[in-house]
């Protein structure tokens, strides 16, 4: 066992690391050491905190041999597209372990140590630990369960849903107040047990009161109650470095939530609060009948690229499920041969992660410089003669302007339909992740081109 101030010595190091570590991560060229500075400290952290543990070493070592080998073998087996949900997964695993750590913290002998104020505040931790845990995992499992489409992604409007959240926080205020008065005893035990159910269905409904299209935000925000889970596992555990990262992670999590609440045009209010707003989707025209599409096939696909003079490649979470960047880098090099102006219109929420389309074309060695952000490019579309949708939905879904009652109305999206010809790339006419139909299909200039993305990009660019 290491002394205590060689423990508390290696904690600073760790928290210091993890903040060179967001630091790194905030930027693509540094992120690869922003990861490095992240490893490093948490194998500090880990060495520390077992160093410091006094007896059933053992027990620990058998649990960190499993978790890691569970580790692994998902980190070997996940793809890019169930990133987001692995991660929710694992937001889920800090939820649980808040409360379990808030039980065990009340149900442990040393608990008689607290007197006075002191036990106050200790039991104070232990009920918000509890609270907080209970929320971020049944919130988190929900949003793992509308990733992978176990669950459906429209929103779960129940009557006066708004009311039932309120009640929710009432009652377990008031459970909490009843808690910190007994003490212990069963009175305690049974408020504290209330307060974990009506947690656990509390984080349930808030997750699954969102849309689909708000669940980016929706996941930043459960990276960030996770975080706070942590933190209230750390006072509860009298463990700084915990309370410092969790904090870390608590308010970095925030932050995203934020900027992806502007990016989409949202309240984040609103959507804390469990998709306030939301209730109009039901009158949404989205599934109405929308007329006739047209269709392309590959050679007509190659023929009109080799008319045009500009193309913009909008690529979605299709591309990501077929794996088709590198045939799409391909096709780009060989249209930039040709003399096309090609470029890449980037929404800050398509695929299933932030910077997920990013990531995709930077390894198949896309240039960076035509990879455009939103607000880059959406002022060129009518300036355009080819926009190539390529598996990409939502993102391109002109109803988010022109249907005030539509589920992603307000959202900002990508003009696709503005340029000359619309191409988009799909296998059916089937709908995107907020599950509302696309009006950009039946517009007089867009074509779809049917089949797996990679196939239908492969087979135009063997027609160029
Ligand atoms: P989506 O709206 O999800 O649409 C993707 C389209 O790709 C689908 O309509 C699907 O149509 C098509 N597709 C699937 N597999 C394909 C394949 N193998 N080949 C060709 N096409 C394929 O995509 P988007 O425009 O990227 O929007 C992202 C959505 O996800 C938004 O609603 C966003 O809010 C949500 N979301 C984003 C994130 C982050 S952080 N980016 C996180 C969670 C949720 P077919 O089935 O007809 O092929």
């Amino acid at each position: 066992m290491l002394s205590n101030g060689i423990i508390q010595a290696a904690y600073v190091i760790a928290a210091l690391l993890f903040i060179f570590s967001l630091r790194g991560l905030s930027n693509q060229e540094s992120a690869k050491s922003g990861n490095i500075y992240g490893m490093i400290g948490m194998a500090i952290a880990l060495i520390a905190a077992v160093a410091s543990i006094k007896g059933g070493l053992h027990w620990i070592v058998i649990a960190m041999i499993i978790g890691a080998a569970i580790g692994l073998y998902l980190a070997k087996k996940v793809e890019m597209t169930q990133m987001p949900e692995l991660v929710a997964l694992l937001h889920s695993f800090v939820g649980m372990a808040a409360v379990l750590v808030g039980l065990n913290s009340y149900l442990d002998p040393h608990i008689q140590n607290f007197q006075g104020g002191e036990l106050t505040v200790h039991l104070v931790e232990i009920f918000v630990g509890v609270f907080i845990g209970a929320v971020t995992f049944s919130g988190s499992v929900v949003a793992f369960g509308k990733l992978n489409g176990r669950i459906s992604s429209k929103p779960l409007s129940i009557p006066n849903k708004h009311y039932w959240n309120l009640a929710a926080i009432v009652v377990s205020t008031i459970l909490m107040f009843t808690f910190v008065e007994v003490k212990s005893g069963a009175g305690a035990t049974i408020s504290l047990l209330i307060m974990a159910i009506i947690a656990f269905v509390f984080g349930f409904h808030l997750v699954a009161s969102i849309g689909g299209a708000d669940m980016p935000v929706v996941i930043s925000m459960l990276n960030s109650y996770s975080g706070w889970a942590a933190a209230a596992a750390g006072f509860m555990l009298g463990n700084d470095l915990l309370i410092v990262t969790g904090a870390l992670v608590g308010s970095s999590g925030a932050i995203l939530s934020y900027i992806m609440c502007k990016a989409m045009n949202r309240s984040f209010i609103s959507v804390i609060a469990g998709g306030f707003g939301s209730d109009g989707s039901a009158a949404s025209s989205s599934d109405e009948e929308q007329g006739e599409y047209r269709e392309m096939q590959p050679a007509e696909v190659a023929q009109t690229l080799k008319e045009a003079r500009s193309v913009i490649i909008v690529p979605g979470y299709g591309m990501a499920v077929a794996q088709a960047q590198g045939a799409v880098s391909n096709i780009t090099e060989r249209l930039r041969g040709m003399g096309i102006e090609v470029r890449f219109g980037i929404h800050p929420v398509a695929g299933r992660l932030p910077g997920h389309m990013n990531v995709l074309l930077a390894e198949a060695k896309v240039p960076y410089d035509i990879v455009l952000e939103m607000d880059e490019i959406n002022d060129d579309f009518p300036d355009t003669d080819v926009v190539w949708v390529i598996g990409a939905n939502d993102t391109v879904n002109p109803a988010a302007e022109e249907d005030p009652n539509s589920p992603i109305a307000g959202m900002p999206v990508l003009e696709v339909w503005k340029a000359k010809t619309v191409v988009i790339s799909k296998r059916s006419m089937n709908t995107g992740y907020a599950g509302v139909q696309n009006p950009l299909f039946f517009k007089e200039n867009s074509y779809m081109l049917f089949g797996d993305a990679k196939d239908s990009v492969e087979k135009v660019l063997q027609n160029l």
